[in-house]
């Protein structure tokens, strides 16, 4: 407000609406309809951000809120916000140089917000991890169905730096996206490279010739050994190929939380995948009570909907250990790069904030003791 009033005006917009307004505006078509679709008709992915709005929180008064406290503790470390990066697959698309995966991560330094690496990124996850400098980032693993890759690509995680292996589970086949099935998309996303795969040296052993010289033949092979369809059975597997706490990503149901937390899962991830892979579901927020309540101590990541610094708010106050975003990121990054992605996750920030000076809640602690009310259906 203060650089408002001043006549700085920000390069870009400070609300989610805003934004994707320019994005529709500027983006090619293939880049907006990867970002911006969902499943089917949309309905879960439009529910999961509406969900937001039924939700109400209680504000505090005569509470001395002049200074705030955002941090979190996570799987051992103290970070400085309780917002993460949600992984993205194929963040390359975003930027011209196809180095997008580079630009989230420099994102991701320049304001300490951490950044789940996806295993389907454009850059070999070692240099992401060495884009990150100081700011701890966490691995997530599309697990493949050959062993000794989804074994290699854990290991070079965990060698990398990474702090925990986030294993999506909702996704070992592609929903259906009729944004992307009406504007024949994937031919265009085929051509961006996969560099975890490619650089593999797993990989590349089931390959007749290096995905340099055949690239073709590389994504059939990536094709052919992606999406393993993962079981409880898997969890001693998974178990045994790092010592990082393990993350189950797409845990919408108490009972599920549960059986991950029995299994030996480290932390639980409520997400629908931004409404991406399933249609006709409940809204992830509207879940996120109920898992909260499963978890225990254990943590519980959050995300699918979170459009603004009050939506972040809303969930920390329903439970939730630390609050992902993906789309809105992913316009700031494929409208001014590492720059844009960056001023997206400032704008959550100084919105959460001043929002929790306002309520009278001085740390993360205070909005999870004031909690949520449903005020509506
Ligand atoms: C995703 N998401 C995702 N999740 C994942 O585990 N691995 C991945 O590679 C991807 N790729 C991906 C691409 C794009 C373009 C989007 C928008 C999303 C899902 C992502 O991690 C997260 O769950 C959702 O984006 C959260 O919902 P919002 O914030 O987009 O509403």
């Amino acid at each position: 407000y203060g650089a408002g009033l001043r006549g700085v005006v920000p390069t870009l917009p400070v609300d989610f609406a805003t934004l994707e307004q320019r994005a529709r505006a500027a983006l090619p078509p293939a880049v907006l309809s990867y970002l911006q679709g969902g499943c089917g008709d949309e309905f879960t992915q439009d529910e999961n951000a509406r969900a937001f709005r039924h939700w109400g929180l209680t504000p505090r008064m005569m509470v001395d809120c002049s200074r705030r406290n955002l941090s979190i503790d996570l799987f051992g470390m103290t970070l400085p916000t309780p917002l993460f990066m949600a992984p993205v697959g194929i963040n390359g698309i975003c930027t011209q140089d196809q180095h997008g995966d580079l630009a989230a991560a420099r994102a991701s330094a320049i304001t300490g917000v951490p950044l789940m690496a996806s295993t389907l990124s454009n850059d070999p996850l070692e240099t992401v991890a060495e884009t990150l400098g100081d700011t701890p980032g966490f691995f997530q693993l599309y697990t493949p169905k050959d062993v000794g890759v989804a074994e290699s690509l854990v290991h070079r995680a965990e060698a990398a730096g990474y702090k925990a292996i986030v294993v999506t589970l909702d996704t070992w086949v592609t929903g259906w996206r009729p944004r992307d099935l009406n504007a024949a998309n994937f031919p265009q996303l085929r051509g961006h490279v996969l560099m975890n795969y490619f650089s593999d040296p797993a990989f590349r052993k089931l390959l007749a010739k290096p995905p340099e010289e055949d690239p073709a033949a590389a994504i059939g092979a990536w094709a052919a050994t992606f999406g393993r369809v993962l079981t409880w059975a898997d969890m001693p597997w998974l178990r045994s190929l790092t010592k990082l706490p393990i993350v189950l990503k797409g845990i919408c149901y108490p009972d599920d939380a549960r059986r991950a937390i029995d299994e030996g899962a480290d932390g639980i991830y409520c997400s629908n995948h931004g409404g991406r892979q399933a249609n006709g579901g409940i809204a992830a927020i509207d879940m996120l009570p109920g898992v909260v309540a499963a978890s225990g101590s254990t943590p519980v990541l959050f995300d699918s909907g979170v459009r603004s610094g009050t939506d972040v708010v809303k969930a920390l106050a329903l439970g939730a250990t630390a609050i992902g975003v993906g789309r809105p990121y992913t316009y700031g990054l494929a409208l001014d790069g590492a720059a844009g992605a960056a001023h997206v996750l400032k704008c959550l920030l100084a919105e959460a904030d001043l929002l929790m000076a306002v309520n009278g809640y001085p740390t993360i602690a205070d909005v999870r003791a004031a909690g949520a009310v449903r005020q509506h259906p």
